[in-house]
C-alpha cells in the first residue's frame, strides 16, 4: 500500500460542509435535480450512431490555447489522430496502439510532489513560485489598498475579486513582457471574509461587498526578466472588474424571449451581473468564455418544476441576498433566475465592451466552455453541466472565424457563438452490460469504451426536441436533454480538446449517488457505483464533420489510489503514477500533455495539479506537479512553456473556520487573513517546464 494520508471529512462530495454551503448552496444535501426517467444506459438512439463519419480521415485544427489566441492562426495541418480515426469502423478501436516504454514524456520531466497536507503551495525541486495577485489587491484607478478591517463595496469593485477559478493569459502586443490575465471569481466565503459574520443576518454592506467580489477580473500582468514571476500592473487601461451588478447583454436565439423578461428588463436582453463563474475557455479569436455554474443558490423561493430541475430552493437563499434586492426572490421575479446559467463571452481587449451571455450555448450549470475550430474554421464549444447525473454538451457554430485582427474580423468573430446547433451527448458502451458490475472492474475487452452520438437540440430558432420550442430548449436545456435520452454522467466538469490530436477530454469529478437506491447504476462511461474519485473520458471526433452524429470514446483515467483495483491509468503501470482524485479543471501544454487540477481529493491529501501524457509510450503516466494549501481547490491552470499558473481557490475553507479561527494562514502567514490568490511557478534554471 502506498503512503496515502488518512481521510479527512466525510462529506459525500469530498468537501467540507463550508464548501457545500458557500459554493454549491448545499447541493449535495438536496435531492439531485435530475429525476427524469430518461433512459441512461439503454440504446434508444444507438441505431443513430454512425461510425461512418469516423471512417473518413479527419483534418485537425490547432486551437485556442493562449498561444493560439496570440497568433490567431486558424486551421493548421492534419495530425496523427486523423490517420488513427481513418481506419476506424465497426469492431475496430479507433485508437493507436500503446506500449509503455522507457523515454520520459517531454514536458513532464520533474520530480513529482508527494501527497501532503501542508498549508502552502508545494512545488517540485528546482522550481520557484510567487503569488501573482491576492483577493482585494487594487487593480483599478482609485481603488484603495486592501484592508480586511475596512472593506467596502466601492473598494472591492476596484480590487481583485474573491475565489479565483478559471484563468486565461492572453498576449498583449506592443507591451514587452506583459500579458492580459482574465480570472473568474466563482463565489464568496463570507465567513472567511468578514470578522463576526452572522449567516442569519448579513448586513447590506457585507452583501454588497459580496456582489462586488463575484464576477470577473481583467488584469495586465508583467513578467520579470528571465524568470516566470508575474506581478499585476495596477491601473493599466485594460484592467477591469465585472461584478454581480455590471451590465451584460443577452444575445443569440433566446435573447428577448418572454422567459427572460423581468419587471426591470422588459426587453429580456439586459442583465445585471454574472454569478458563480467557474471554469471557462479562451477562443482563437481572442475572447474569453466564462461558465455560470451554481447560479441557483443565489435565488430564494423557487416554485416551478423548472426551478426544481435547476436546483433552486423553495425557501430563503443561503446568503439572503433577496433581502437586499428583490430580483433574487423568485416569488416576486420568477424569470430573474433564467438570466443566469449561461456562457459569458468577454472581449478583454475592449474595456468598454458589454460582455454577452450567449443563449445559443444553452442554460445549465456551465462548468466550462472550451472552443476548437473545425477544419473549415467554425468554432465548436464543449461544455459540461456539473451536477450528478447531468449531461455533456457541444455547440457547433454555423459561421467561420475570420482570421486577422482587423476591426471587421473582430466584429464578425463576436457573432460566432450566436448561430449554430446545440447538441447533447449520448454514450453507449461496447461491452455487455453484465460486464459492467459497478466495481470498476475492466470488462473483458480491457477498456471502458464505446461509441456515442451527438443529439441535436436546436439550431437557431428551430427546435429538434418534440414538445419544446427553441426558446424553451435554450432556457431549459436540462429538460431538453432529459427528453432526448442524454447520458446521465458523473458530474461533467471541464472539457478540453487537445490541440495536438483533436481528442476531447472530459473531467467527470465524482458521483457519490451513482448506484444508490432509486438512482441510475453504473454504465460503461460511469462504471463505478458510489463513485468517490471520478474519471477522465477521452472522445474522438471527426473534425471534418463536427456536425456529424457519431464519436468514439473511452475512459482515459479512472481515478483513485493506484493500488485500488478499480482504478485505471490508461494502461500505464500503476506503481509509477501519482494518486489522483476528483479531476476538475483541465488544460493542455504545448507538448500535448493534459494537466488536471483536482477539487475535493478523497485520498486524504490536499488538492493538486497533475500532468499526464496522452500519447506515446508514456501515455497514462500521471505526475503530481503541485499541491495547494489547507481547504483549497486547485483551479486555473494555464501551462505556458516557462510558467505554470494556478488559481488557489477557497484556501482555509474547512468546517468551523472563520476569520477569527482560520484553518489556513496562506499566503501571508499567521495573523493575516487567508486570501484566495493566483500563483505562478517556474524553473529556477530558466528552462522550460518539464523538459
Ligand atoms: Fe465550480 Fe464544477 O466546479
Ligand atoms: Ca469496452
Ligand atoms: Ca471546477
Amino acid at each position: 500500500m502506498r503512503n496515502l494520508l488518512p481521510l479527512i471529512g466525510s462529506h459525500p462530495g469530498g468537501r467540507s460542509a463550508l464548501t457545500c454551503r458557500f459554493r454549491c448552496g448545499d447541493a449535495c444535501f438536496q435531492e439531485t435535480p435530475n429525476n427524469s426517467d430518461n433512459e441512461y444506459a439503454g440504446d434508444i438512439i444507438a441505431g443513430a450512431v454512425s461510425r461512418r463519419s469516423m471512417m473518413r480521415a479527419a483534418a485537425v485544427v490547432t486551437v485556442a490555447t493562449a498561444a493560439g489566441a496570440a497568433a490567431l492562426t486558424g486551421p493548421s495541418a492534419p495530425q496523427a489522430e486523423a490517420a488513427a480515426l481513418a481506419g476506424h469502423g465497426h469492431g475496430h478501436k479507433p485508437w493507436p496502439p500503446h506500449k509503455p516504454g522507457r523515454s520520459g514524456a517531454r514536458g513532464l520531466r520533474f520530480s513529482p510532489v508527494a501527497p501532503n497536507r501542508d498549508d502552502k503551495v508545494t512545488i517540485p525541486a528546482g522550481y520557484a513560485q510567487n503569488v501573482v495577485i491576492r483577493w482585494g489587491e487594487p487593480i483599478l484607478r482609485g481603488a484603495p489598498a486592501f484592508d480586511p478591517e475596512k472593506q467596502t463595496a466601492k473598494a472591492q469593485a476596484g480590487q481583485f475579486g474573491y475565489n479565483n477559478d478559471f484563468l486565461s493569459l492572453l498576449p498583449l502586443r506592443g507591451e514587452r513582457g506583459r500579458q492580459v490575465m482574465v480570472a473568474n471569481h466563482e463565489y464568496t466565503d463570507e465567513i472567511l471574509m468578514f470578522r463576526g459574520y452572522d449567516p442569519a443576518n448579513p448586513t447590506r454592506e457585507q452583501v454588497e461587498i459580496a456582489w462586488a467580489a463575484h464576477g470577473l477580473s481583467v488584469v495586465v500582468v508583467q513578467e520579470e526578466y528571465r524568470t516566470g514571476r508575474l506581478s499585476p500592473v495596477n491601473r493599466h487601461p485594460l484592467n477591469r472588474r465585472l461584478t454581480a451588478t455590471s451590465e451584460f447583454r443577452m444575445t443569440g436565439p433566446a435573447a428577448g424571449s418572454a422567459l427572460l423578461r423581468t419587471s426591470a428588463d422588459p426587453t429580456g436582453r439586459k442583465v445585471l451581473g454574472t454569478l458563480n463563474n467557474c471554469a471557462g475557455g479562451t477562443t482563437p479569436w481572442g475572447t474569453t468564455l466564462h461558465g455560470e455554474e451554481n447560479f441557483n443558490q443565489y435565488f430564494a423561493n423557487g416554485s416551478t418544476d423548472m426551478h426544481k430541475r435547476y436546483g433552486v430552493r423553495t425557501s430563503a437563499s443561503g446568503r439572503k441576498w433577496e433581502r437586499f434586492d428583490e430580483r433574487f426572490d423568485l416569488s416576486k421575479e420568477p424569470n430573474e433566475v433564467n438570466r443566469f446559467g449561461w456562457v459569458v463571452e468577454l472581449d478583454p481587449y475592449d474595456p468598454d465592451s458589454t460582455p454577452r451571455k450567449r443563449t445559443a450555448l444553452g442554460r445549465f450549470k456551465h462548468e466550462a466552455a472550451e472552443p476548437r475550430l473545425t477544419s473549415d474554421g467554425r468554432p465548436v464549444v464543449y461544455m459540461g453541466d456539473d451536477e450528478k447525473f447531468d449531461y455533456l454538451y457541444k455547440f457547433v457554430s454555423s459561421k467561420r472565424m475570420k482570421k486577422g485582427n482587423s476591426r471587421a474580423a473582430r466584429e464578425h468573430n463576436l457573432t460566432l457563438l450566436d448561430e449554430g446547433t446545440l447538441y447533447v451527448a449520448k454514450l453507449t458502451g461496447d461491452s455487455p452490460v453484465t460486464e459492467i458490475d459497478g466495481t470498476g472492474k475492466l470488462p473483458a475487452d480491457g477498456e471502458f469504451d464505446g461509441s456515442g452520438v451527438w443529439i441535436p437540440l436546436a439550431t437557431g430558432t428551430t427546435s429538434h426536441v418534440p414538445g419544446m420550442t427553441a426558446e424553451e430548449v435554450y432556457v431549459y436545456t436540462r429538460l431538453a436533454g432529459d427528453k432526448v435520452g442524454a447520458t446521465k454522467m458523473d458530474r461533467p466538469e471541464d472539457v478540453e480538446p487537445s490541440p495536438r490530436t483533436g481528442r476531447v477530454y472530459v473531467a467527470l469529478t465524482n458521483n457519490s449517488d451513482r448506484g444508490k437506491e432509486g438512482k441510475p447504476g453504473a454504465d460503461e462511461a460511469n462504471p463505478r457505483n458510489g463513485n468517490k474519485h471520478g474519471q477522465v473520458l477521452e472522445l474522438a471526433e471527426n473534425w471534418d464533420d463536427p456536425a456529424g452524429d457519431g464519436f468514439a470514446w473511452r475512459l482515459f483515467l479512472v481515478a483513485g489510489d493506484p493500488d485500488d483495483p478499480s482504478t485505471y491509468y490508461a494502461g500505464f503501470p500503476k506503481e509509477n503514477v501519482s494518486p489522483i482524485s476528483c479531476p476538475d479543471n483541465v488544460a493542455f501544454d504545448a507538448h500535448g500533455n493534459l494537466w488536471i487540477s483536482t477539487d475535493g481529493n478523497k485520498l486524504g491529501s490536499h488538492d493538486g495539479l497533475f500532468g499526464v501524457a496522452t500519447q506515446g509510450d508514456r501515455r497514462g503516466e500521471l505526475k503530481q506537479f503541485l499541491t495547494v494549501p489547507t481547504g483549497a481547490e486547485t483551479c486555473g491552470p494555464v501551462i505556458q512553456d516557462r510558467r505554470v499558473l494556478v488559481a488557489v481557490q477557497h484556501p482555509g475553507e474547512v468546517d468551523g473556520a472563520s476569520v477569527e479561527n482560520p484553518a489556513s494562514v496562506w499566503p501571508d502567514g499567521p495573523g493575516k487573513i487567508v486570501r484566495p490568490s493566483v500563483v505562478a511557478v517556474w524553473r529556477k534554471d530558466g528552462r522550460d517546464i518539464g523538459v
